[in-house]
């Protein structure tokens, strides 16, 4: 019996904990790579309360409370996604138009009647809070519950945050995501391109967004609440889902971890007719889909008609994801639907090519499979995941602005004929499979451990405290140069006085010769 309780107190130490994760971006890709935490987190017997655009409402998870912020939808008919790139806008409107649009989403959402409930709650409700924090907004809660806090990403993060938490920021090594480069550059032009991002983003975040989001959230967390900018400083870890192999391989401190395969392949069985057409298709296949932000609507032209007709050209089976599955002179070899089984399309053998917008989710979802991408990114981190691809030899990159038929066309028939792409494909994938524990008990790991210890100060970098100037070390190269300059003057002045005498005693034996 004693050694019952004696075990249970060295292993038992974090049995069900009460966790608010508050997951608030309206996206399905962002959900999809952030809820599953909650959910496991919960069915490993903690009571989660889950805030999130899109509840499930699984009533099997029954220590799992779902608040609804799908309100945070709304905004998004306001915003042109597709314009979120910096082909499209300059740097300083791509991040404005980034910021608002976050605005609008935070300010409806801390409206919603189930938030306000939350918000009413005792300072004592929660052992650990999870945030998605791409904006310092929801860094607030941590005055109203007084707990540690965890923050987390659907995909990387600005410099900004890196910059925060200790990570290094340097431009040439590790390019902001706007960017749109991958490290490290050769090219001057791109270097002085990407310190111009970076100092920017740095600067509008420093004076600018954090600032305004600041007077946005207090009223809702409190007047007392300190400068939301201490509140993202006083978080205790970042999760970043990035796989360093396809990502900037940027070194981290001990508080920032990385994961990026929480949800198991859903390899399901295909329908029928499709499973029919994929097999029989022995010349090959090329998936097109860009997802989900994209519309064709908004991106102007005859591009659905240039499209096509690439498609229409290509020897093989093409399925294309498409917004409606009639098309006037749709291509005999194209097959339009409105959604496919991504994944278990991509595990087909006859599978040659994926063109996609490079979404992180739909790069995760391929890698396994080890199938060459075209990418034609719009938009967020999607233009550098391109690049990051296309330079480890597995892709080719468009930009939608330079999309035309032939190039298009060419493109995939290069892609699907040249061997070079799909070894190097093969290789990444072996790669980037061999890890030595699921990334769902690491998470999870670390999230009970911040529970355990009250938060991470204790692992935080020392390089998220000092200015960048300390950093830079400025002021050593001044004190440097400012003794030079002592030691020189000092010298000079020393060597005129010592002239001065021996030329006044010279004169003066002079004048007494005289
Ligand atoms: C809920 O948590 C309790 C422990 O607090 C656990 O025993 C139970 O299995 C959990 N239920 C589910 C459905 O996860
Ligand atoms: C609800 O959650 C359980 C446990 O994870 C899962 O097996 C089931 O498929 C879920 N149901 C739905 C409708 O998602
Ligand atoms: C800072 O984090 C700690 C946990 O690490 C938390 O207890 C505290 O309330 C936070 N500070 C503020 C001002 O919210």
């Amino acid at each position: 019996m004693k050694l019952f309780v004696l075990l249970n107190l060295m292993f038992g130490v974090v049995y069900c904990e009460k966790i608010l994760a508050f997951f608030f971006f309206p996206a399905v890709s962002h959900q999809n790579a952030l809820k599953p935490i909650a959910k496991e987190l919960s069915l490993r017997g903690h009571e989660v309360t889950l805030v999130t655009p899109n509840p499930d409402y699984n009533s099997s998870l029954s220590n799992l409370t779902e608040i609804d912020v799908s309100v945070g939808y709304e905004p998004f008919q306001f915003y042109d996604l597709t314009k979120l790139n910096r082909d499209s806008v300059y740097l300083i409107d791509l991040v404005l138009m980034g910021h608002h649009l976050y605005e609008d989403i935070v300010i409806r959402q801390l409206k919603a009647k189930g938030v306000k409930e939350l918000l009413q709650k005792p300072a004592d409700s929660f052992d650990l809070i999870l945030i998605e924090g791409n904006t310092p907004a929801y860094f607030g809660l941590q005055h109203i519950f007084n707990a540690p806090l965890i923050t987390l990403s659907s995909y990387g993060t600005g410099t900004y945050y890196h910059h925060v938490f200790g990570n290094p920021i340097h431009p040439v090594l590790y390019p902001d995501i706007f960017a749109q480069l991958s490290g490290p550059i050769s090219n001057l032009l791109d270097k002085i391109d990407s310190l111009y991002v970076t100092l920017t983003y740095h600067l509008m975040a420093e004076y600018y967004m954090f600032p305004r989001m600041d007077k946005l959230v207090r009223p809702y967390f409190g007047l007392d609440m300190p400068y939301i900018g201490d509140m993202v400083r006083n978080a205790s870890m970042m999760m970043l889902n990035v796989n360093p192999i396809i990502s900037e391989r940027r070194p981290l401190s001990a508080n920032v971890i990385h994961y990026y395969k929480l949800h198991t392949p859903k390899i399901e069985e295909l329908p029928k007719d499709l499973q029919e057409i994929l097999d029989h298709s022995k010349n090959g296949v090329v998936y097109f889909s860009l997802g989900t932000n994209v519309r064709f609507q908004f991106l102007g032209g005859n591009i659905k008609e240039i499209i096509l007709e690439a498609l229409g050209e290509l020897p093989y089976t093409v399925l294309c994801k498409w917004e409606s599955e009639y098309q006037e002179n749709k291509p005999k070899n194209v097959i339009l639907r409105k959604w496919f089984p991504q994944e278990s399309v991509l595990a087909h053998p006859n599978m040659k090519v994926f063109v996609t917008q490079g979404g992180l989710q739909s790069i995760q979802e391929t890698i396994p499979n080890g199938i060459p991408m075209l990418v034609i990114p719009f938009l967020g981190e999607q233009p550098m995941n391109a690049k990051i691809l296309a330079d480890r030899g597995i892709a080719e990159v468009i930009m939608p602005k330079f999309l035309k038929k032939e190039i298009l066309r060419d493109t995939i028939l290069k892609l699907a004929n040249e061997e070079r792409y799909r070894l190097k494909a093969q290789q990444l994938r072996d790669v980037y499979m061999d890890q030595p524990q699921s990334d769902m008990d690491k998470v999870i790991w670390w999230c009970e451990y911040v529970i355990r210890h009250r938060g991470a100060k204790h692992l935080r970098s020392p390089s998220a405290d000092i200015s960048l100037y300390e950093y830079f070390m400025i002021d050593i190269f001044i004190c440097i140069l400012v003794a030079i300059c002592v030691i020189y003057k000092g010298f000079s002045l020393l060597l005129i006085i010592a002239f001065r005498i021996l030329g006044q005693t010279s004169s003066e034996v002079k004048l007494k010769r005289q």
